[in-house]
């Protein structure tokens, strides 16, 4: 599995500490190296490398499952097109992405929310995909209240 922006690794190491096996990539060589440190003190057997989510092919491997927690989001809608292809380079055929974002199924809302047409559009059978999900979700962040901020979970098949 690949955790595409996994920032400081919380949810890579879940999911390695589930038994999977887990290559977590960002751009932040500071918040990598929270990771490292938090896989060790933890004795959770899981790898993290510097990479640039829109040069995701540079890695040489391809994934079964892709994670997107918070990442997609970040980007502008210029932007996607380039990230959705790099994307596609590292998923296997057949493989799921998995993103989480910002929904815009306020109130509330975080910064950059994401539409379902947006989604959709993003992840078209014409640039190799189609969407299976797009559920409603929660997720946490340092400036909402308990109960967070509306989201997507939208689950994404690689054709
Ligand atoms: C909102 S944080 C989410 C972190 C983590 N996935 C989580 O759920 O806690 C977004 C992360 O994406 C990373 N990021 C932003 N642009 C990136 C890029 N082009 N390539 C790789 N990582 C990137 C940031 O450094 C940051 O760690």
């Amino acid at each position: 599995m690949l955790d595409a922006g996994c920032g400081t690794g919380e949810n890579a190491l879940h999911v390695a500490s589930l038994g999977l096996s887990v290559l977590g990539v960002d751009v932040a060589e500071t918040a990598l190296a929270i990771a490292r440190r938090k896989a060790a003190e933890r004795g959770i057997d899981v790898e993290f490398a510097t990479a640039d989510a829109f040069q995701l092919e540079r890695l040489g491997r391809r994934f079964e499952t892709v994670m997107d927690c918070g990442l997609f989001h970040t980007f502008d809608g210029d932007e996607r097109p380039g990230y959705v292809a790099s994307l596609a380079s590292v998923t296997e055929h057949d493989g799921t992405v998995y993103v989480l974002c910002f929904s815009d199924d306020g109130p509330n809302t975080g910064p950059h929310p994401i539409s379902r047409e947006q989604l959709t559009a993003a992840f078209s059978p014409s640039t190799g995909w189609n969407v299976a999900a797009i559920e409603p979700a929660r997720v946490q962040t340092r400036f909402h209240d308990e109960d967070g901020a509306p989201a997507w979970l939208a689950t994404i098949k690689r054709i």
